[in-house]
C-alpha cells in the first residue's frame, strides 16, 4: 500500500490562504471569562490572540535589538488573553501556532511556549496565582535571540558548530536584558530565560546544571520548548506529530523530567493531534485537534478505507460518529509519504475551520 495517499480532487488542491492579521484584539479575544467555547469558536479567538501576540512579541524583540528597554507591563494583558484561551480550550493556541514560516518562527514559538507553560502549570496543579508569571516566562524565554543576528535566526537549514555556539549565547543574553532594566522581574521568569536549555544529565547549557539544581520551572520550559520545536515544520525538516514528539522525549530520560513529561503527555491527550488512528468503520484517519469533550473522541479526518483499499475525500468526521478503536503504526501500512500527508491534512483543516 505504497505511493500517494491523497484522495483525488482534495489534497491536491491549492491550500487556502490564511486571513490577514488584525491590528488589535477584538471583543471576542478580549473576553477573559472561563466560559466553555466550542473548538471552532476558540480557534477564531486564538487566531486573533496569536495575531496580536506576534505583533507584540515582534515589537518587543525589536526594542531589544535597537537597545530600547522592554515594556514588560505591556505584555501582561497578552499573557492574560493566552491564559483565558487555555482555560476555555487547552488546545486552541497550540493548534493556531503549529504552522510557522521561518521568519515568524521565533515569535510564534514564544507564544506557543507561553500557552504550553500555562497549560502544563494547570495540569501540574501549580498555584493558579503563579500561572501568569509562568506564562510570561514562556513568552520571554528566548528574548535573548533578539541579540542574535537575524541571518542565523532565519537560516533555512541546520546551523554549523560555530553558528550554534553563537545561538547558545541567547540564554545569558536574555538574562542580561531582563536584569538590566529598572524593574526587577519575578525570579521564575529570570530562571526560565537563563536555564531552559539545561538538561538533567548535565549536558545542557549555559551553566551545565544537573538534576539536583534545575528548578521545576526550567524543567517545564525545557519540555515545552523542545516539544514545540520538534512539532513545528521548518524548511529543513517536517513537523513531528505530537505523538511522535512525546515518544521521542520519553526515550531521552537523561534530558527531561519524567514526572513532568508524564503530566505533559496527559495534557497533550490520549489521541494526540496528528496521530494515525483506526476507526470502527475500518477506515484510517488522522486526529485533527484536541477533543472539545470526551478525550476518547477527538475530531478526525478519515482518508483511507481498509475494506475497499480506496483513498477517501478529506472530510471532518464529527466526534463520536465513528469511534476510534486504536492508534495505528504508519509502518504497518507501508505509508511511505505519511509525514507529508499528515502535514497536508492538518494544514487543510487548519485553513478551513
Ligand atoms: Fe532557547
Amino acid at each position: 500500500m505504497q505511493g500517494d495517499w491523497r484522495a483525488p480532487g482534495t489534497g491536491g488542491a491549492p491550500m487556502p490562504q490564511r486571513a490577514a492579521p488584525r491590528a488589535s484584539l477584538g471583543p471576542a479575544a478580549l473576553h477573559l471569562g472561563a466560559r466553555r467555547a466550542s473548538v471552532a469558536q476558540e480557534r477564531n479567538r486564538a487566531r486573533e490572540i496569536v495575531s496580536v501576540a506576534k505583533e507584540q512579541i515582534t515589537s518587543t524583540f525589536e526594542d531589544v535589538r535597537f537597545g530600547r528597554n522592554i515594556n514588560v507591563k505591556a505584555l501582561w494583558p497578552l499573557v492574560s488573553s493566552i491564559t483565558a484561551s487555555v482555560e476555555r480550550h487547552s488546545g486552541a493556541i497550540m493548534g493556531v501556532t503549529r504552522i510557522k514560516d521561518r521568519h515568524e518562527y521565533t515569535y510564534l514559538h514564544s507564544v506557543a511556549v507561553c500557552g504550553l507553560m500555562i497549560n502544563l502549570a494547570r495540569r501540574m496543579n501549580i498555584d493558579p496565582s503563579l500561572h501568569h508569571t509562568i506564562g510570561l516566562a514562556g513568552l520571554l524565554h528566548d528574548v535573548g535571540k533578539a541579540r542574535i543576528p537575524t541571518t542565523l535566526l532565519d537560516k533555512a537549514g541546520p546551523l554549523t558548530a560555530e553558528e550554534m555556539a553563537v545561538m547558545r549565547t541567547h540564554c545569558e543574553l536574555g538574562h542580561d536584558i531582563l536584569t538590566g532594566g529598572e524593574d526587577r522581574l519575578p525570579e521564575i521568569v529570570l530562571d526560565v530565560v537563563l536555564h531552559h536549555h539545561e538538561r538533567l544529565d548535565g549536558t545542557g547549557y549555559p551553566d551545565f546544571k544537573d538534576q539536583h539544581s534545575i528548578s521545576t520551572y526550567a524543567r517545564m520550559a525545557a519540555i515545552c520548548d523542545v516539544y514545540d520545536a520538534v512539532t513545528s515544520a521548518r524548511t529543513y525538516k517536517p513537523a513531528w506529530s505530537p505523538a511522535a514528539a512525546i515518544e521521542w522525549m520519553s526515550e531521552e530520560p537523561g534530558q527531561f523530567d519524567s514526572q513532568i513529561l508524564s503530566a505533559f503527555s496527559g495534557m497533550i491527550g490520549i489521541f494526540p493531534t496528528g496521530a494515525l488512528v483506526r476507526l470502527q468503520s475500518d477506515r484510517l484517519a488522522v486526529v485533527l485537534e484536541d477533543p472539545d469533550g470526551d478525550p476518547m473522541m477527538p475530531p478526525v479526518c478519515p482518508f483511507y478505507c481498509i475494506m475497499t483499499k480506496q483513498a477517501l475525500p478529506w472530510r471532518l468526521s464529527p466526534p463520536g460518529m465513528d469511534p476510534i478503536v486504536g492508534i495505528e503504526s504508519p509502518d504497518r501500512w507501508r505509508m511511505t509519504n505519511w509525514k507529508e500527508m499528515r502535514v497536508a491534512i492538518l494544514a487543510h483543516f487548519e485553513a478551513n475551520v
